[in-house]
């Protein structure tokens, strides 16, 4: 039997690229979904049938039900979170327990971690990451300084490992002095998603994968985050603590490079950032405004206003290099349909020089240097196929391609499932 494939469908910018949308509407697809990486930071919205669903742990293909769906070992989990999300799926009919599969080597977020979370971010000033305040760094910093707790970990003397581990917070708060804080309730909560978690498949999911795939079953790896807040590749420090890059489905989900076929990279056709951090094609003028309230660019997860600006090829070209994107998604371009003039960020300016690579030591004196193209000033919400484009749209379109290389196979025209056009360009 042919040996099944895993295609990534990966953010390539600064997250919030529609994700959630486009792996719900692939899902049909494959066999099985897998989160790698990130855990509730992620917020992944997915638009259907009149109903919205905002899933932050769990993958965003578990609306099909007779798919498999996999938190994988590059995930951290909350279980308080988890429980709050996945309560919410069951009563909205969708039956969890026999098909969320949670790896056993998934790291655990404790209330404590979401206090030191704080506590680093109120420490740094000006300096602040803008983090989303679930715990992520500080739990990615305990798994590299091996002291993490795991999924697993909850099926064997739980309590006596949570008590070590949350002394050893207690401590380090104290010494940065930050003492002002009370988990009993959260602690409560979340001692009964420890129970909740304990109901489902915890299982060693890099051997369940492996096995799905030597039946000839197919995987679909979701991305959380994007390229530009990996740990390695981002904008550090501003950036997550996990590899949202195509390297994480590997280390994220225990399968090799090979067994990878497609990587899928999704950006917007326009550029959007949340959070503290270096980003050249911001626009602080009313531009930026129209774009935040015509693609309601406020954070799924944290209801912040995302900072908006045009597309920025240099940020997209460095993403396509490091993930070996082989296909791309195109979303929101609806959002650009009344613009008279469009523009594309085709290089940076930084001390005087023009370069079109995305640099080491990137900061805020970075200038991006455009190109003008016409907008198609045309409601394309109701669109069904790509014969239906208008001219500006497609020469937009062959425009990015050209410039970066890669065919852009579909685009997404609204937030609905239904909104999404595969484009049937030759390869
Ligand atoms: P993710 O984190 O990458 O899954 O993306 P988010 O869910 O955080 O943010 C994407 C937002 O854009 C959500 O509110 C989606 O409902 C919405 N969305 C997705 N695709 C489109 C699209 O093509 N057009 C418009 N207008 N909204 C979209
Ligand atoms: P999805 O999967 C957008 C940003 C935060 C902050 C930085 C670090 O929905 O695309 P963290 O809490 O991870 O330590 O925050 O990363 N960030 C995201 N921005 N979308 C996300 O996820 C994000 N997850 C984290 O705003 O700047
Ligand atoms: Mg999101």
């Amino acid at each position: 039997m042919k040996k099944g494939k895993v295609d990534a469908l990966l953010g390539i910018v600064f997250g919030d690229e529609g994700k959630g949308k486009v792996v719900d509407v692939f899902t049909p697809e494959y066999d099985v979904v897998a989160r790698f990486a990130g855990g509730p930071n992620a917020g992944h919205t997915i638009i259907f049938e009149g109903q919205k669903f905002v899933l932050r742990s769990i993958p965003s293909g578990i609306f099909a039900k007779d798919k498999v769906n996999i938190i994988g070992n590059g995930c951290v989990t909350a279980p308080d979170l988890f429980m709050a999300e996945a309560k919410e799926l069951e009563a909205a009919g969708y039956d969890l327990k026999e098909r969320l599969h949670i790896s056993k080597r998934a790291h655990l977020i404790l209330p404590t971690h979401r206090v030191l979370d704080r506590a680093y971010e109120a420490a740094k000033g000006k300096a602040k990451v803008g983090t989303t305040g679930k715990g992520i760094g500080p739990t990615y910093s305990d798994k590299a300084a091996r002291i993490g707790l795991r999924v697993g970990d909850i099926l064997d003397r739980f309590e006596e490992k949570y008590a070590a581990l949350k002394a050893r917070h207690e401590q380090i708060l104290k010494d940065l002095h930050y003492t002002d804080y009370d988990i009993t309730d959260e602690e409560k909560l979340w001692l009964e998603g420890v129970e909740y978690l304990r109901g489902f498949h915890l299982t060693d999911t890099e051997i369940e994968i492996n096995r799905y795939l030597k039946e000839g079953k197919n995987v679909l790896a979701e991305g959380a985050q994007g390229t530009m807040l990996d740990i390695d590749h981002g904008t550090y420090p501003f950036v997550s603590s996990s590899n949202t890059t195509s390297g994480g489905v590997c280390t994220g989900l225990g399968v090799g490079p090979t067994d990878i076929r497609e990587v899928f990279g999704i950006f917007k056709a326009y550029s959007t950032r949340v959070g503290s951090g270096p980003f050249p094609v911001e626009l602080f003028d009313e531009t930026g405004d129209t774009l935040r309230e015509v693609g309601h660019e406020y954070g799924a997860v944290t209801g912040r206003n995302r900072r908006c600006g045009w597309v920025d090829l240099v940020a997209l070209k460095y993403a396509i290099m490091v993930d070996g994107v082989t296909k791309l998604i195109m979303m929101k371009s609806d959002v650009l349909d009344s613009f008279e003039t469009i523009k594309a960020c085709v290089a940076y300016k930084m001390d005087e020089e023009e370069i079109d690579y995305f640099p080491f030591d990137i900061n805020e004196t970075v200038e991006p240097v455009y190109v003008d193209l016409p907008g198609w000033q045309t409601d394309m919400t109701k669109m069904q196929s790509e014969d239906e484009f208008p001219e500006e749209f497609n020469a937009y379109l062959s425009f990015l391609e050209e410039q970066l290389g890669v065919p852009i196979k579909i685009v997404s025209l609204g937030p609905d499932r239904e909104q999404t056009i595969e484009r049937y360009t030759e390869e």
